[in-house]
């Protein structure tokens, strides 16, 4: 835990008076959002534009200014957790079923900032890759990564129901890809009809990776 504060600390520092902040889901993003709670308190003038509807109830529970992509279409700054961290700065996300809209939120922000603890920084991407897929195309979807050699299975929420449905209302499922050699090359694999978004987002997007240790956080890339 003191990981988190010490990279949301990290990660504060990085937020100016006036900005547009595209927001981020998960436990670490929850960490920020106190700390950003604290800096409105104090007068900051900023608004957010939540990546997921956790994150939107979040941000009114603590008194942030919320915005859609509608009226800012290009945040000043998106800051978001992540699964997994490879030594080239790729990452793996959507472990809370939020990639979707985090991609387009990351994609649409002037700056990309990641914050993780360190024991999100591996050498090779390697856990399953999280998709949002339409319920319509799930067969097919499933017979062709089976064709490419890659295993689909659904994602299985609490108490073990499934399935988990995205935001958007679709499924939430994951892909064996084994140890990730090649993070281009499997994001591009994963680009099927029917595949709505896929957890892989490549080095290209991020501007700064904040790591959180025990005694601090640095900012990497
Ligand atoms: C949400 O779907 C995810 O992409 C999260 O951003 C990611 O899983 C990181 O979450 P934690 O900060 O809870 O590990």
């Amino acid at each position: 835990m003191i990981e988190k504060v010490n990279c949301a600390k990290k990660a504060i520092e990085l937020v100016e008076d006036g900005m547009i902040i595209g927001l981020g889901s998960g436990t670490t993003v929850r960490v920020f959002v106190e700390m950003l709670a604290e800096r409105v308190r104090e007068g900051m003038d900023v608004a957010v534009v939540p990546s997921s509807i956790d994150s939107h109830m979040l941000a009114v529970e603590h008194g942030i200014r919320v915005v859609s992509l509608l009226e800012h279409p290009e945040p000043d700054v998106c800051v978001d957790g992540a699964d997994q961290v490879d030594r080239d700065f790729n990452l793996i996300k959507g472990g809370g079923g939020a990639l979707t809209r985090e991609k387009i939120v990351a994609s649409a922000s002037k700056k990309f900032y990641v914050i993780v603890d360190e024991s999100k920084m591996v050498d090779r991407l390697s856990m399953p890759v999280p998709v949002e897929v339409l319920e319509f195309a799930y067969g097919f979807v499933r017979k062709r990564l089976a064709d490419l050699g890659y295993v689909l299975k659904l994602r299985e929420g609490k108490g073990k129901l499934r399935p988990v449905i995205s935001d958007n209302g679709n499924l939430i499922a994951d892909v064996d890809a084994g140890v990730i050699e090649s993070p281009e090359e499997v994001e591009g694999a994963l680009r099927i009809p029917g595949i709505v978004e896929n957890g892989i987002f490549l080095a290209e997007m991020v501007d700064g990776v904040v790591v959180g240790r025990k005694d601090g956080a640095e900012v990497l890339r």
